[in-house]
């Protein structure tokens, strides 16, 4: 990636035919022949010995694995932890997928998370002491992201709807609005000023409580390592990735609907719903197939991202496209 190419136009928003850094990792042969490495089995990579010294130093170490909630299991492989903590976008640090090393600058501990808004009670409260209070449980999820590839996590972590039981918004409360840090002495991608950090994301109450929202602490039986967003990241398996923020240190909940990072950058392609749709196509292309990371296979889109039993109701009476957007 050229300076001038993130200057007007981060990688996610290339036209296909120009994205050439994705489709190389887009293969498994290709992406060990890239990282120089002989064996992503082996875990022989420096981003992997990065993560194990995280595990090791971190607090909240000793709470996984977890169980797994059997509702959430998968057809799909789980994607090797090592192509999946080293193909990340993570624009704080760099609008390219090999953040891992940047990422590992973030310091996690103390960690504090401000709830605020229309709660009964606004307060901070610590990634540790937020866990003690958290059911954990392990969710094999899709992530399917706007780009057109796909990976299968094992996350860890608590439903959102937990968290917003302990928020106590009021009934005037129409939203959550999240944020990610801001702190461009160690993630220089913050730096570049032509974006609008900190980087946002909202949901509707609807959604948050919905049971498939989720709050991720953990991935691969261990503490999310600092690249996937740690300590505490969204995944929304049913939107598209960008909408699951890393790195959260606000939640409020707001009357307005939040505008989020990429739709103040660009919302006539990346606008507040970003629901998993085959049939609606990013304006500069298809949305039809996706790119199954790890493999040779590319699978056809599902609707909602194959979540549709659980969150299509969320949407009933919505019309027209943009729901998807
Ligand atoms: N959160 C923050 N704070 N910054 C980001 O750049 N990228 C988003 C999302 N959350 C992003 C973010 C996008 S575009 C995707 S696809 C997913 O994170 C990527 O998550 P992963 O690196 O764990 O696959």
């Amino acid at each position: 990636m050229t300076g001038k190419r993130n200057f007007s136009h981060p990688s996610w928003m290339l036209p296909e035919n120009q994205a050439t850094p994705e489709s190389v990792f887009f293969n498994r042969r290709s992406l060990i022949k890239a990282m120089g490495v002989g064996s992503l089995a082996a875990g022989s990579n420096i981003f992997g010995a990065l993560g194990t010294a995280q595990a090791a130093e971190d607090p909240s170490a000793g709470l996984y694995p977890v169980a797994r909630n059997e509702n959430y299991t998968i057809e799909r492989d789980i994607t090797p932890e090592e192509l999946n903590t080293t193909y990340n976008n993570f624009y704080e640090f760099g609008s390219h997928k090999q953040i891992s090393g940047a990422a590992q600058a973030l310091n996690i501990r103390p960690w504090e998370i401000e709830i605020d808004g229309e709660v009964e009670k606004p307060f901070t409260i610590g990634i540790d002491d937020l866990l003690k209070k958290m059911p954990l449980e392990e969710r094999l999820y899709r992530h399917r992201c706007v780009e057109r590839w796909s990976m299968t996590v094992p996350w860890s972590g608590f439903a959102l709807s937990k968290l917003v039981e302990l928020a106590k918004p009021t009934s005037s409360a129409k939203y959550l609005r999240f944020e990610t840090f801001q702190d461009s002495a160690i993630a220089t991608g913050q730096k570049q000023f032509w974006y609008p950090w900190p980087y946002i994301e909202g949901v509707t109450m609807e959604e948050a409580v919905n049971d498939v929202s989720f709050m991720v602490s953990g991935a691969y039986g261990k503490p999310v390592a600092k690249q996937m967003g740690a300590p505490l990241r969204l995944a929304l398996p049913w939107k598209f990735g960008f909408k699951s923020i890393k790195s959260i240190v606000k939640i409020s909940f707001t009357k307005q609907r939040p505008v989020s990072f990429w739709e103040t950058l660009l919302g006539s392609e990346y606008g507040f719903w970003a629901n998993v749709n085959p049939e609606v196509p990013h304006p500069r292309w298809s949305q039809v197939n996706e790119q199954v990371l790890g493999t040779d296979e590319v699978v056809p889109t599902q609707l909602f991202n194959g979540y549709g039993e659980l969150v299509a109701h969320l949407y009933d009476g919505m019309e027209g496209q943009e729901l998807y957007r």
